[in-house]
């Protein structure tokens, strides 16, 4: 998994003052959103006694513990333990706080600790400027899927056209042409690779195919149906099919819960049948795909995806999934993808858990030593810890 990029990690209309939990990379985070509309994410683990804080509420900007009640304000802070009033609040009274906006209908969360000029960008998706609501042409419905299934198989799944006659016969997938013509990899930035290929779908069903039929189409001898699929970094797949009858264009974010969970929330966009009443229908077709994709990708082994690029056989309709895995190579190498840094304390048995650390961490230099929940690479051997534990000075 790879920390250092912006996640989707929720719809935006879902994050409102009462905090909830989404999980991230394995890590639980609290979000919520200010009085003033402000969203916020904190690592949501109270450093006092370990309290999840979006089991919490607000009071103004700042979110209350509901343990002990201390005040963590949005840059992660602690600004009040009731239980000691007249003291002053220990500057190791903080949590990792997260960089957050909203953007296409989701919160956006930067997992990682690089300064704003360093990181990736939020990937563009430009058909956010030309919705139906706002005069334009598209039409958006939304939805999530659970997949038992590690979020690269995912991913590579969504860019390979050579599974849909196989895995989506029922559905645009036509396995009387299961060819994946040649194709040469788009690659408009640094973080995103796209393949262009002309398929021949099956016959259009349903509300679709009633439409063809009105219009006189000759739903035995249909056109070409241009097609691109692409991964954008770090877990977004973008679909888009030129139908006769439009423009689809699908956006999934693979939501990495861990290892082997992934939360997939996706958008689709269509220039066709864009009032309400076809909503349903466009949510149903939608889901029925992956439905399909995870009978087959929840039981792919190995779980995750090999390192080794010789440990799998890759034939030349794979090349987008090829440069996929070169790519996370090239990041791995510069130490983005999660490790064991990123968790803290592990001296006793089930006393794990994920919190990767955020910019104030480097922002903060005199601040290194103050945090509570240190990577763990950072952390006295237990032997040691028990030698120093704290002086009765110390316990502020
Ligand atoms: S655990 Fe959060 S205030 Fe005590
Ligand atoms: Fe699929």
């Amino acid at each position: 998994m790879l920390k250092n990029f912006w996640y989707a990690v929720e719809f935006a209309d879902r994050v409102t003052n009462k905090p909830a939990r989404v999980t991230v990379l394995g890590q639980h985070l609290a979000i919520y959103r200010t009085p003033s509309g402000k969203v916020v994410a904190l690592s949501d683990l109270c450093v006092h006694r370990g309290a999840a804080l979006s089991g919490g509420w607000l009071k103004d900007d700042c979110v209350v513990c509901p343990y002990h009640g201390w005040q963590y304000q949005p840059d992660g802070q602690c600004v009040k333990i009731p239980a000691q009033p007249d003291r002053p609040v220990p500057r190791k009274a903080r949590v990792d706080s997260y960089p957050a906006q909203e953007r296409y209908g989701f919160v956006w969360v930067y997992l990682g600790d690089l300064p704003e000029e360093e990181r990736p960008p939020i990937p563009v998706w430009p058909e956010f400027d030309d919705l139906v609501e706002n005069g334009g042409r598209f039409r958006a419905v939304t939805g999530e899927f659970l997949w038992n299934a590690n979020y690269e198989r995912i991913l590579e799944n969504g860019c390979d056209i050579a599974h849909a006659p196989f895995v989506h016969a029922g559905a645009f997938g036509n396995p009387e042409k299961p060819e994946v013509p040649e194709y040469e990899l788009e690659q408009p930035d640094e973080w995103s690779a796209f393949a262009t290929v002309d398929l021949y779908p099956p016959a259009p069903r349903g509300i679709w195919g009633r439409f063809a039929r009105m219009r006189g189409q000759d739903l035995n001898n249909r056109p070409p149906v241009t097609t691109s699929a692409g991964w954008m970094l770090p877990n977004m797949i973008k679909l888009h099919v030129r139908l006769p009858l439009g423009d689809l264009i699908i956006y999934d974010t693979n939501i990495p819960i861990d290892e082997t969970h992934t939360l997939v929330k996706w958008v689709a966009l269509r220039t066709f049948f864009t009032g309400k009443w076809a909503d349903k229908n466009a949510i149903q077709r939608t889901l029925k795909i992956f439905y399909e994709d995870a009978e087959v990708v929840d039981k792919v082994r190995p779980e995750l995806l090999p390192f080794d690029l010789g440990a799998e056989l890759h034939i030349r309709s794979d090349l987008i999934a090829v440069q996929y895995r070169r790519r996370r190579q090239e990041l791995a190498e510069k130490g983005w993808l999660l490790s064991d840094d990123d968790k803290i304390t592990g001296d006793v048995p089930r006393r794990t858990a994920t919190v990767i650390p955020s910019p104030a961490r480097r922002e903060n230099p005199e601040l290194a030593r103050a945090w509570v929940h240190k990577a763990r690479g950072e952390h006295p051997t237990v032997a040691a810890a028990e030698l120093m534990g704290p002086s009765d000075e110390e316990i502020k």
